[in-house]
Order: C-alpha cells, then structure tokens, then sequence
C-alpha cells in the first residue's frame, strides 16, 4: 500500500513544511537490494570490561569486509583486529552539525556483571551516536541473564535491555538498536544474526532481544552453506503464499536459494500459481482448516520431504466480543492456531520436516498486547507464541528449531481494510513513524530459516519498527 504521507515529508517541499509545523519525518527506509553492496562503511567498537565477544565480532568484520573505529572504551580491539589483518583506526566524533558517517555501532557488554559497571556504555553512546548515519544500525552483544552465575551478573546483564530499547526509540533517522544475547559456547553462531541485523534486511527491526543458544552452536558447525544462497538444496513449505505476507516470504526465501511450495486456498488458486511460478516453485491448493489437510499436506510432501515450514496463513474477523459470533471465534483459533498445530504434528510424526529443520510461525504484536475488537486474534496469536515457546525445547534434539515472527503494521491487503483514522495511527504509532512492508517480515523470517541460525530459537522476534504498542 502507498504511504502518501511519507512520500509527502521526503519531498522538498513536504520536507520544509513538516518541519516548519513539527510534523514527524519519517526516514525512507534503506531495505536490501541484490545489486547494492550488502555491508560497507565504518563500524565503531566499544566495550564494558572484559569484553568476551571481539575476538568473533573481528571473525564477522573479516567475513563482511566492513572497516571498524575503536572507541576508548574499547582498548582491545586494535591489536585484536591487527591479529584478524583488519584496517582500523581510533574513532572521531562528527563535528557538531555535521551529517554523521558511521553505518553503525557495537558494543561488547558481555563481560559485565555488576551494575557499577554499566558507565561505559554511557561513554561510548553519549560519544558515538551524532555520528551514527541514516538507516544506521546499533547492536549491543550480552550474555542471557537467566545463564548468568549471580543476581550482580543477571541484573546487570537484564539492564541492557532498557538501554536498548530507549536507544532505539531516541535515535530516529530510520536506525535500528537490538540486543544480541550470545550463551557462552555459542560465539561461533554469531555470523548469520550479526549479518541480519547490521545489514538493511533488519530495516523494520528494532527494540528487540535475541538470544544464541549454546547447542545451535554445534549444529552451525555441522551445516554447511554458502553466505551467498544460503537456503540452496533447501525445501520450503510456505502457507498464504499467493499474496501479502506470503507472497513476500516466498520470494525471499527463494532468491536464498530454496526450492519453495506455496500453499493457499483453493479459491486462490490463480494467485498463488502466478506467485510461484515466477520462483520456480511448486504449489499446494488446501483449504489448511479442513480437517484432512495436514494429511494431506503431509502426503503431498512426503517424497522429498521439507527443510523450512513457515505458517504464514492467516485471517482476522474483527468484533467486539459481545458481538462476536461462534463461527467467527473458532475460525480464526483454527486457521491461525490449531491448523498450524495440526501441521507440524503431522509433518513431524513423520520425519518429513527433516533434522536440522527450521519453523516459523506468524504471530503478531495484538498476540503480545492484545487489542480492542480482536480477543479471538490475539488470542490465536499468543497461542502461537506458546507453541513456539513449548515446542523449541522438545525439538532441540533433533536440531530444529522454532520461532515466531510477531508484525506490527505492515502495508498488505488486510492493514488496507481498517479505517482510516486506526491506520494512520498504527502507521505512525512506532519509532520509524511508518508501517513495515512484507519483504521487512521476510527478511526476517529468512534469518530464522537460516542454516547459520541453528541457536536461535524459541523466540519472538516482533517486525514492527519497535511499535509503542506492546512494547
Ligand atoms: N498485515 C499486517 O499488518 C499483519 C500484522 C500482524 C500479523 N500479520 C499476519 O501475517 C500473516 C499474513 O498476513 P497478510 O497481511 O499477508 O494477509 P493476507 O490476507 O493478505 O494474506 C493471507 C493469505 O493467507 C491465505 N489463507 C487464509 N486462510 C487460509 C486457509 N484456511 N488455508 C490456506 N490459506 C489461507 C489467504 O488466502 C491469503 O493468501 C497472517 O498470519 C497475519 O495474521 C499481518
């Protein structure tokens, strides 16, 4: 959908007389393109005491080609990237006024673990931010608080995530600010996650905690893939895929490489083959709400079986719940929960989601905050989150993992019904002051689906330009 407003404030002329009213401006989002260079420009170090995470963060820089300024908090990281044969120099703030440079900022923090010794990351944003640029990105790397040895460690550790959040909601300019938890004896798993989120596939991404698990670590080791096409040799099952959302995640997903099968309704049909083909892919038409559909996606699929199911379909039918009849309840548990349950029960039960597979699953942010008019949406769509949170630990062992992708606004079909007035305010209602678009949801769903992911998992990664909903 056309955001005019956000075109409007990017002319000059929209540009002057937002300013002159103090209208928000919102920033045109950099978003990945193929024929643009994916990494670049310079990345500013700093450091808490102790910082366990370079010496792999100098790993990525060498893998990613970007070239990196030292903070003085961050003494380390000049002889350790020397040893890496990386270029690198001491920071320099902007000069007041100017635009900055910096495409973004790190913070190691992982060695903290007591609160007395959170200042440096005063120093080093306070420092570094005016010089952050446009669409620039923040990432602050941890330990998780629950692995921590003492309630000092935890508690510190815990603290980054205010510092986070009210990073993301202070820069503005389209940056985005998140927080990487890496478990000790998962620094090897780092790659694919610090790709997604230095990189303009994270664009509507902010605000949000992640967490590498140690185990992953292994799997990552074992996986084999190239940075390019990273999904090549890979099965992709992806359900609503005629348009939307779905369309945006098969299209994704296949420019990574993989071999997609899109399903959607029968009634959709046209849509979907018209989606699909354009990807090489294949098709399913299934109604996923019949109660033989996941035997028969199951049979459908079971030759060469799948690597990647992303549940994607989904439906709203808004009432209050006063108004709300029967039907309209269940069809939206069905479609958007049970079904998905049935699913992977049946593609599981069967090994057809081979080892080492990869879920994803489409909550929302009503599903964490809930919201007026949808008690059975956000009903089915913390029911999600709850799969994704009991499922990931059952499914470790066989190195799969599960995680859900919560949207905010997101610029489809079914954000073009709502009335005016509540789609302005969901548009504007979040640090980027504007609605995400499918491919930022794709995106993300294609890191989660990512060989190099095999850590993350049982988590719930909201694409919602760090909406003030639920936040
Ligand atoms: N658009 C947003 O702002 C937003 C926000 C949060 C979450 N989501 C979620 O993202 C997902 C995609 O949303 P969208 O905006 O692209 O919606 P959409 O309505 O444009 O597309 C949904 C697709 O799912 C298919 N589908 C519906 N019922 C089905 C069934 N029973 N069997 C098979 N296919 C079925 C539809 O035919 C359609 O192609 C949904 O799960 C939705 O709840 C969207």
């Amino acid at each position: 959908m056309n955001d005019a407003y956000l075109k409007f404030v990017n002319s000059p002329f929209g540009g002057r007389l937002a300013r002159s009213l103090g209208l928000p401006k919102p920033e045109v989002l950099r978003r990945y393109r193929a024929d643009r260079p994916e990494f670049g420009g310079l990345i500013a170090i700093g450091a808490g005491r102790e910082p366990r995470l370079l010496d792999a963060f100098a790993s990525f820089i060498a893998s990613v080609g970007m070239t990196s300024v030292a903070h003085e908090s961050a003494g380390l990281w000049v002889p350790l990237a020397t040893r890496h044969g990386l270029m690198t120099g001491r920071f320099e703030p902007a000069e007041a006024g100017s635009p900055g440079k910096l495409a973004a900022l790190l913070f190691d923090a992982s060695g903290i673990d007591d609160s007395s010794l959170l200042e440096p990351l005063h120093g080093f944003f306070h420092d570094t931010l005016r010089s952050l640029g446009k669409c620039g990105r923040i990432v602050v790397l941890g330990r998780p608080p629950e692995a921590c040895a003492n309630p000092r460690q935890w508690t510190a550790q815990r603290a980054l995530e205010g510092l986070v959040r009210s990073l993301g909601k202070e820069a503005r300019r389209g940056i985005t600010a998140n927080l990487v938890y890496v478990e000790a004896g998962s620094e090897r798993g780092i790659e694919a996650t610090l790709r997604f989120f230095l990189s303009p596939r994270s664009a509507y991404v902010s605000g949000q905690v992640v967490r590498i698990a140690a185990q992953g670590a292994l799997a990552h080791d074992a996986a084999a893939f190239d940075w390019r096409q990273p999904l090549a040799g890979r099965r992709a099952l992806v359900t609503g895929a005629a348009r939307g959302i779905g369309a945006a995640i098969a299209s994704v997903l296949a420019a990574e490489g993989a071999h997609v099968i899109g399903l959607d309704i029968p009634s959709a049909r046209d849509a979907l083959d018209a989606t699909i083909r354009q990807l090489n892919g294949s098709t399913l038409a299934f109604d996923i709400a019949a109660p033989e559909a996941a035997a028969q996606i199951a049979a459908a699929l079971d030759e060469l079986g799948v690597d990647i199911v992303v549940h994607n379909a989904g439906i709203t039918k808004d009432k209050t719940i006063a108004k709300m009849t029967d039907a309209a309840w269940q069809s939206v548990i069905d479609i958007n929960l049970s079904a998905q349950e049935r699913i992977d029960d049946a593609l599981l039960a069967a090994g057809i989601l081979r080892d080492g597979g990869r879920i994803v699953a489409v909550s929302s942010i009503s599903g964490i905050a809930g919201n007026p008019g949808q008690t059975n949406y956000a009903t089915s769509k913390a029911g999600v989150i709850g799969r994704v949170q009991s499922m990931a630990p059952q499914l470790r062992a066989r190195g799969i993992t599960i995680n859900a992708v919560a949207p905010g606004f997101i610029e489809t079909q079914m954000t073009a019904k709502m009335p005016f007035a509540l789609r302005e305010a969901g548009r504007r209602m979040n640090s980027m002051s504007q609605g995400g678009q499918p491919v930022d949801v794709a995106q993300t769903i294609a890191w989660l689906a990512h060989p190099g992911s095999a850590g993350v998992t049982g988590q719930v990664v909201r694409v919602c330009g760090q909406s003030l909903i639920g936040a």
